[in-house]
This record gives structure tokens, sequence and C-alpha cells, in this order.
């Protein structure tokens, strides 16, 4: 079968595949600026939130935990939290509760002595990204 692929054969696939991608590659994009306006989040970014994310770096929660899949794999994911312990009430009352002495083996996590105001801006800001369109990522509750 030496030969069988002819130059032409080769052009025909160089420009069928250039178009083919060519042409996915508009229709992805077309997707994209139509989904946009859909996942647009920046109108219920409240100040609340921005004063939330700022602990979340400056305590670098990221160093023990994973946000929609990002960071550390010490801790259990966050971005679904929320809805995992059911109410933003239930997650401070977590944040105030560590850490919990005495369980040997278990992984346990720092009391950061946040006051009542930062406590509900974390708060508001896990629960902020616990609204974001992820695409059903984390793919459980679980995390
Ligand atoms: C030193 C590592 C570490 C850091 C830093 C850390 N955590 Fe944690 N966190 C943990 C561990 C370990 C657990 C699970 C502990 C447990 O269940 O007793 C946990 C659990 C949680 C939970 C409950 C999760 C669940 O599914 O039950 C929340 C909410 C939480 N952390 C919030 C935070 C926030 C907010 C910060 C930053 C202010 C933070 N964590 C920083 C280690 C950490």
């Amino acid at each position: 079968m030496s030969g069988a692929f002819s130059k032409s054969m080769a052009r025909n696939i160089f420009f069928g595949g250039t178009a083919f991608f060519f042409f996915l590659f508009l229709a992805l994009s077309f997707d994209t600026i139509q989904q946009y306006p859909k996942r647009d989040m920046r109108q219920n970014i409240t100040p609340q939130v921005v004063a939330g994310k700022h602990i979340w770096e400056t305590r670098n929660c990221i160093g023990c935990h994973t946000l929609m899949g990002e960071g550390a794999y010490f801790a259990p994911e966050l971005g679904n939290v929320v809805a995992r312990l059911g109410s933003k009430e239930a997650v401070k009352a977590f944040i105030q509760s560590r850490p919990v002495a005495g369980i040997p083996g278990r992984r346990s996590m720092p009391q950061f002595n946040l006051t009542d105001k930062e406590l509900d801006e974390i708060a508001a800001f896990l629960e902020h990204v616990n609204t974001i369109n992820s695409a059903n990522w984390p793919p459980n509750i679980q995390g």
C-alpha cells in the first residue's frame, strides 16, 4: 500500500481539518458569549462578600481546603459547604467550635478567633461561592 497516501489526500486533510476546527472554534466562542450574561454574578458581590474573601486570603484557608477543586487536599472542599452544612449559621458555628481536641488521628482545624462581623463576612463569601454556576462541581454534596 505504499503510495496510497497521495499529496491531494494530505492537502484535503489539511484544509478539511483546518476548516473543521475553525468552525468548531467559532461555535464554541459563540456559545461562550451566549452563556456569559447568565453566569455574570458581579451584582452579587457585596462589600461583605469582598471582606469575606479578604479573610479567606489572609487566613490562608486555601492552604488546607479546596474551593471548587483548587487548593490543598488536607481538609474538605468548601465551594459547597453552605449547602452541605445547611446554612450560614452552621458554617459560622463550625468555624467557632474548632479545634476539637482528643479525637486521635482526626485532622483538626485551627481556631482563628474571628469576630462576629468577620464570621458574617466569611460566611457571606462562602455562601456567594456556593451560588456560582460551576457546572455541578463538586459533583456530590460531600465535595
Ligand atoms: C490548618 C488547616 C486548616 C486551615 C488553615 C483551615 N481549615 Fe477549615 N478545616 C480543616 C480541617 C482539618 C477540617 C475538618 C475538621 C473536622 O471535621 O473536624 C476543616 C473543616 C472546615 C469546615 C467544615 C467543612 C465540612 O464539610 O464539615 C469549614 C466550614 C471550614 N473548615 C472553614 C475554614 C475557613 C473559612 C478557613 C479560613 C478562615 C479554614 N477553614 C482554614 C483545616 C483547616
